[in-house]
């Protein structure tokens, strides 16, 4: 795919293109820096101003809260007060990795961050150039991931340059989000843990860290309005419809058979989604390898001018539950196969 990248730098990784890209932020600019789980667009979080183009880069809602990025321990104090026993503890566990906790947003920390609320989400990526461009810049970074709002997050810098191009400064240069869905978001400001996005890190790993239940918010019909702004927007969606089959295996692979000959009889172009026609049943991806491909397949196939992409129900163990998550909001249907 050739690039034309108008006003929008592209950096490589070494050493003096980071520096660069530092530079950029503690100036006001934006910069689009992998991470271990999708793009970042990334501003100084203490400059108003330079998060505030943030929001207009992406045509994001103003009430979207973004997440600020850490690249030392001793920098949780400078975005948050009244930090719990909790959060110190799952940090040491987890950090630097894909865990985003909500906190209690300390002073200094402009409110557009956390687009008003008095909280903030705060993490560590677990990312080379991602710490090193925190770390240079001098400041904790603010960054929500840095796609087009309402399209799936970019796992590559080409899919940032489809989204962005001539509306950021910088991207650096990469293919290294392995991980390839965002953090789990982690409420702590409340008596119980609750989970506001599934991600990265599985529900399992952080109640044997904490040796508590955690929540998921969303799940009791008590819990109608989302604690978690950026949840009630229809989210990570490719341009073609999204048909998600739920139910029994056996039943959902002949269901997404039928579909997809149906679709294909109308002359429409039908793509998959950890489902393999010719192969069995036992041979599916495994949630790790469907989170990693998941963004990426969806712009692929929007490349190819896919109609339909058929996607079948996983189990919603480990990274399952994050991937499950993503699939429902991307869908434009959901059939239940029985
Ligand atoms: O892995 C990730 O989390 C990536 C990388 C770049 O770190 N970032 C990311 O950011 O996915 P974004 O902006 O796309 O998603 C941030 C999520 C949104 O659902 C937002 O509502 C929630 O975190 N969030 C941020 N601050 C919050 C707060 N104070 N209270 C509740 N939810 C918050
Ligand atoms: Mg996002």
């Amino acid at each position: 795919m050739p690039l034309s990248v108008k006003g929008t730098l592209l950096l490589n990784e070494d050493p003096r293109s980071v520096k660069k890209a530092a530079k950029i932020i503690k100036n006001g600019g934006l910069v689009a820096f992998p991470t271990e789980t999708v793009y970042g667009l990334g501003a100084a979080a203490n400059d108003a101003a330079a998060v505030a183009r943030i929001y207009k880069a992406k045509g994001r809602p103003a009430d979207n809260p973004l997440i600020i990025h850490l690249s030392d321990f001793d920098q949780l104090k400078m975005v948050a007060r009244d930090i719990p026993d909790k959060a110190f503890h799952l940090a040491n566990c987890f950090w630097p990795g894909p865990l985003s906790l909500v906190l209690f947003r300390a002073e200094k920390i402009p409110a557009l961050v956390s687009a008003g609320l008095a909280s903030i989400a705060v993490r560590m990526p677990d990312h080379r150039i991602a710490l090193e461009l925190i770390r240079l810049s001098g400041f904790p970074i603010a960054a929500p991931s840095a796609n087009r709002s309402g399209r799936p997050s970019p796992t590559s810098y080409r899919h940032v340059i489809e989204d962005l191009n001539g509306r950021i400064d910088a991207v650096i240069k990469s293919n290294t989000c392995t991980v390839g869905v965002e953090s789990t978001v982690l409420d702590l400001t409340r008596d119980k843990p609750v989970i506001l996005r599934p991600g990265g890190v599985s529900k399992e790993n952080l109640e044997l860290a904490l040796g508590e239940t955690v929540f998921i918010s969303g799940l009791s019909k008590k819990d109608a309005t989302p604690r978690s702004p950026g949840m009630k927007y229809r989210h990570y969606s490719p341009d073609a419809r999204l048909i998600l089959v739920t139910g029994s295996q056996s039943r959902r692979y002949n269901v997404i058979k039928a579909l997809a000959n149906r679709y294909l009889k109308l002359g429409l172009k039908v793509g998959y989604l950890n489902f393999k026609l010719e192969s069995s049943l036992n041979s599916r991806i495994s949630p790790e390898q469907m989170a990693s491909t998941l963004y990426s397949s969806m712009r692929r196939m929007d490349q190819q001018g896919i109609d339909i992409i058929l996607a079948e129900e996983i189990s919603p163990e480990g990274l399952g539950l994050a991937v499950m998550n993503r699939l429902k909001k991307a869908a434009t249907r959901i059939l239940h196969a029985g």
